[in-house]
């Protein structure tokens, strides 16, 4: 029997943070083997908000450097750019005609970013953003989509449109799942543990994958806690336990043998101690990260082989869907 398949994405725009690690990129590496697995640089989603087009190019270059320097395995997964696949953008055309106003609406991510701004100046791509996700998932007919928590609805509003198409068309998609891992998947704002990390809020909330080990330091040793202190999981805790699942994920520790280490000690004891093993943990991708940025044709090779790759899978299943709609070949 032929391998299941995975796909997932993160979008090339500002940086990539400790919790697009833990939640995305880790369990991906961690999948390689047992899923046909397909990780897409997803440069549609990211213009959905204005980008510099010099800084979209530096940030497609060096998230492909990121899914490398972490392990995923060109021989193994496929790597590429969305934009290098037109077939994204056309299966979502197709499934724009049978998503709803009412279910985008609906979409918390979409009700936060354009709260943010002006929502009468939103534009209309990212209203639009989980359909072309939708498009992304259902084009490599993904049985698994391993994500952060933020993304569960996106996956779900991909499903209910397969089974939508399906329903209308006749059977034509795979319907995914989406996979979240049990530890890391909601990674919060070092200064503000009651939201998630994000790249849109200020550096002090964030650990970046390219942060100096001075930088690291400064912002774990500055990190929210709380007033208490002893060294327990306790999800009430909101700074202490994130701070650990950062040191559960990086350690590969239980729980209880985190709990015992640390028994007697303090939270600036636990905080150096997480400060190195965040800056040990990143130190080895941050070499290969370095190497791949200064070897851009070897960059530009994986993603083209990536991208025919691909396009042979997405071409395939968008002829269906076509065929099915009724459109003449
Ligand atoms: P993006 O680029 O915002 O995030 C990439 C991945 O990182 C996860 N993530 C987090 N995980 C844990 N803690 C956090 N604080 C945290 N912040 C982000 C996200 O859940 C995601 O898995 N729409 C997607 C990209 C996308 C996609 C797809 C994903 C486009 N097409 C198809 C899967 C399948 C996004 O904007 O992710």
């Amino acid at each position: 029997m032929t391998k299941q398949r995975a796909f997932s994405g993160i979008q090339p725009s500002g940086v990539i943070h400790l919790g697009n690690y833990l939640g995305a990129i880790l369990p991906w590496v961690r999948i390689q083997n047992k899923y046909e697995s397909i990780f897409c640089v997803v440069d549609l989603h990211a213009i959905t908000i204005p980008q510099d087009p010099k800084e979209l190019t530096e940030s497609t270059y060096l998230t492909t450097a990121i899914y490398l320097a972490s392990g995923i395995d060109p021989k193994k997964s496929i790597i590429f750019v969305q934009s290098q696949v037109p077939a994204h953008a056309e299966l979502a055309w197709l499934l724009n005609t049978i998503a709803h106003m009412g279910e985008l609406s609906r979409m918390t991510q979409f009700k936060d970013k354009s709260q943010k701004g002006n929502a009468e100046n939103t534009s209309v791509g990212l209203f639009d953003y989980p359909v072309l996700m939708a498009s992304d998932i259902l084009l490599y007919q993904a049985g698994i989509v391993p994500v952060g928590e933020d993304q569960k609805q996106h996956v779900e509003l991909a499903r209910n449109l397969a089974e939508r198409f399906n329903n209308r068309f006749g059977k034509t998609f795979i319907i995914p799942n989406p996979v979240i891992g049990k530890t890391g998947a909601r990674i919060m704002s070092l200064d503000n543990p009651s939201r998630k990390m994000s790249k849109s809020d200020s550096a002090g909330s964030y650990i970046a994958l390219t942060d100096s080990p001075e930088i690291i330091r400064k912002k774990i040793m500055r990190a929210v806690t709380d007033s208490g202190s002893t060294i327990k999981f306790d999800p009430k805790r909101e700074g202490l336990f994130n701070l650990l699942t950062i040191y559960q994920m990086l350690s590969g520790k239980t729980e209880s043998q985190i709990e015992k280490h640390f028994a007697g000690k303090g939270y600036g004891d636990f905080k150096k101690e997480l400060a190195e093993l965040v800056v040990t943990s990143l130190a080895p991708i941050q070499k290969k990260i370095d190497y791949y940025m200064k070897n851009r044709r070897l960059l530009d090779r994986i993603l083209k082989t990536g991208a025919t790759k691909a396009s042979r899978i997405a071409n395939s299943t968008l002829t269906e869907a076509k065929k099915k709609i009724g459109f003449v070949s």
